[in-house]
């Protein structure tokens, strides 16, 4: 059951120890009513940082248990990187038996950090691990995978050099490969 009193961003970051508190932008985002949120940051602001101090204010506060959370992101580095930086931090909150019971005098938020297995993955990845699991409920067989964007061209060309037909396009009829691809990529 959720706080009726959250326990503060910045309050939170200084009983886990935390080497710097969050800036008052953060915090706010940090702290945010559980709910859709956009948040618009450039590279380096903050925003991984953001997303780990998110996910265990929530889970803090009796939002959201760990394996509730689920975080995507569009490369592998930064999957890992937010991964790493959620179960590090919740590992953290887990230790501090004393903040814990603070927390949670219940004893449900103990219960909750005992097993911490958030989702964290790449959209690619995490869509890939849907299909396998409901896939043949869509109906789609469970080993299909999403293609690569060499396999997609590879099967565009492949499609377009065995096509006996006439081509008709922009730069007009016939066209050689190479002039095909250009407009492709227009
Ligand atoms: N409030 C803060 N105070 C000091 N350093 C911070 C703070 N927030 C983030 N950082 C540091 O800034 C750097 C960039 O943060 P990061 O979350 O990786 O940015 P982004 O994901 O937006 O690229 C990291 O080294 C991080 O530890
Ligand atoms: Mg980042």
């Amino acid at each position: 059951m959720a706080n009726s009193t959250p326990m503060s961003p910045v309050l939170l970051s200084r009983y886990l120890g935390q080497q710097y508190p969050p800036t008052e932008q953060q915090a706010a985002v940090i702290g945010a009513e559980p709910g859709p949120l956009l948040v618009v940051a450039g590279a380096g602001a903050g925003k991984t940082e953001t997303m780990a101090a998110r996910v265990v204010w929530l889970v803090a506060n009796g939002y959201a248990r760990p394996d509730e959370v689920l975080g995507l992101t569009f490369t592998r580095k930064a999957a890992q990187e937010m991964g790493k930086r959620i179960r590090d931090r919740l590992g953290s909150l887990a230790q501090n038996a004393d903040l814990v019971r603070r927390l949670d005098p219940s004893g449900e938020l103990a219960k909750n950090l005992e097993v911490i297995a958030p989702t964290v993955a790449t959209y690619d990845a995490y869509a890939g691990e849907l299909i396998r699991e409901y896939g043949l409920f869509v109906p789609v067989e469970p080993d299909a995978r999403l293609i690569t964007d060499a396999e997609l061209h590879a099967i565009a060309t492949d499609v377009v050099v065995n096509y006996s037909g006439g081509l008709l396009t922009e730069l007009g009829s016939n066209p050689s490969l190479g002039t095909w691809w250009k407009t492709c990529s227009l």
